[in-house]
């Protein structure tokens, strides 16, 4: 079988890393990166830790406005699909890269699947919440994490084909965990205490794009007692020096890292402060407190059982979970067995 896979952003490349080896046992896979992260840090490194293969093209469309990134995509992915007549196109998450894959496919009539189906805020300003709404709905497979992604889809009348799998980004940190406290030196670049420092990541662009809401984040940070470690996202970076806000000495702001690195900073972390989906599940598969600075969250999951505090972006509220917010129950099993990869591939083939 011919599958053409799609990733162009940071989470995807991750993703990748636990599923495409696994495709290539069996079949051929053309792995194509539409270059929407491009820097060294954001991208590469990725390839070059996580033995991801190198991508059979790249788009390079870089940073630009919704539609001019998207357009971009759809008008070179057309050209490689015709060439390349795939039998299934494959697309992770809800990126914008995720979203030109599945469309462009769909309009050549070529099958999509889709990994991370199902996920829902609710909230459709979100460029995320339009991206996998609609690719849900021009994909023939739908591979969710969750039950409560299979019931999402089942609300808005998708049932066929839909394979609640467990999470892939749940394989990736089983599979890595240990390369990580192996390889990773982190430690000895930052010279941290662990369990005495908060892990931070800022990205989600209804935080950033909005003075308000960031300047809420920062100077909740700044005020806390604690040391916060924050390898910063480059669209923040942009923000925080835009808007002028001050970061105070207890907040160390680093470079993106590469996955190794991070999942080492989660392990050793106190508690882990974010608007990253993909953090907030690593923050549960660590068993770490996890406070989400959004107004909602797709992974549910993890605060109906007591893992997950959701304060959105009041200064007062993130500081007070960061003093008090403690787990209150037990883990449960909520993605799956760290066997998604698997499933999805013999599923599609
Ligand atoms: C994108 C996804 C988001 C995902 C995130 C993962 C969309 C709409 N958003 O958000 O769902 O959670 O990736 O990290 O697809 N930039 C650089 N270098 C890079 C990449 C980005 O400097 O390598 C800067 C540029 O200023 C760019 C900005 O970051 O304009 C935003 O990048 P973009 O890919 O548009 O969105 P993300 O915030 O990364
Ligand atoms: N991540 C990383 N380095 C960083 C920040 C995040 O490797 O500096 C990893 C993180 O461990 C997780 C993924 O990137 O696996 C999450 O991606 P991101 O937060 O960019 O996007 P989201 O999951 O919100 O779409």
């Amino acid at each position: 079988m011919k599958i053409i896979t799609i990733v162009g952003a940071r989470p995807q490349f991750i993703k990748a890393a636990a599923v495409s080896n696994i495709i290539r046992e069996e079949n051929k896979e053309i792995l194509i990166h539409t270059g929407q992260h491009y820097d060294n840090n954001m991208s590469d490194i990725f390839f070059n830790e996580l033995g991801i293969p190198y991508p059979d093209y790249n788009l390079q469309v870089g940073s630009g406005n919704h539609g001019e990134q998207t357009g971009k995509m759809l008008i070179e992915l057309e050209k490689i699909y015709l060439e390349e007549k795939p039998d299934l196109v494959l697309v992770y998450g809800d990126t914008n890269s995720t979203l030109a894959g599945a469309l462009c496919a769909s309009k050549l009539l070529i099958p999509v699947a889709h990994v991370e189906a199902g996920l829902r805020s609710f909230n459709m300003s979100m460029p995320e919440e339009q991206n996998r709404i609609l690719t849900d709905h021009i994909s023939k497979y739908l591979f969710a994490p969750t039950d409560t992604a299979v019931a999402n889809l089942k609300n808005e009348g998708v049932v066929n084909n839909v394979h609640n799998v467990g999470d892939v980004m749940y394989d990736a940190t089983i599979h890595f965990k240990n390369k990580a406290l192996e390889k990773s030196q982190i430690n000895e670049k930052l010279k941290l205490t662990p369990g005495e420092f908060i892990l931070t990541t800022i990205h989600r662009a209804e935080n950033t794009n909005d003075i308000n809401r960031l300047e809420g984040i920062i100077k909740a940070l700044n005020e806390s007692e604690e040391q916060i470690i924050l390898p910063l996202h480059p669209r923040t970076k942009k923000y925080i020096d835009e808007y002028k806000l001050m970061i105070r000495d207890n907040i160390k702001i680093i470079e993106p890292v590469g996955y190794l690195d991070m999942l080492y900073l989660e392990m050793m972390s106190k508690k882990i402060v974010t608007d990253s989906g993909g953090v907030q599940k690593e923050a549960y598969f660590m068993g770490k407190p996890c406070i989400t600075m959004r107004d909602e969250t797709e992974w549910i999951e993890t605060v109906n059982v007591g893992w997950n505090c959701i304060v959105g972006t009041d200064t007062t509220k993130i500081l007070k979970a960061i003093m008090n917010f403690n787990p209150l129950g037990e883990q449960k099993n909520i993605f799956g067995d760290g066997n998604a990869s698997n499933k999805i591939v013999r599923t599609i083939v």
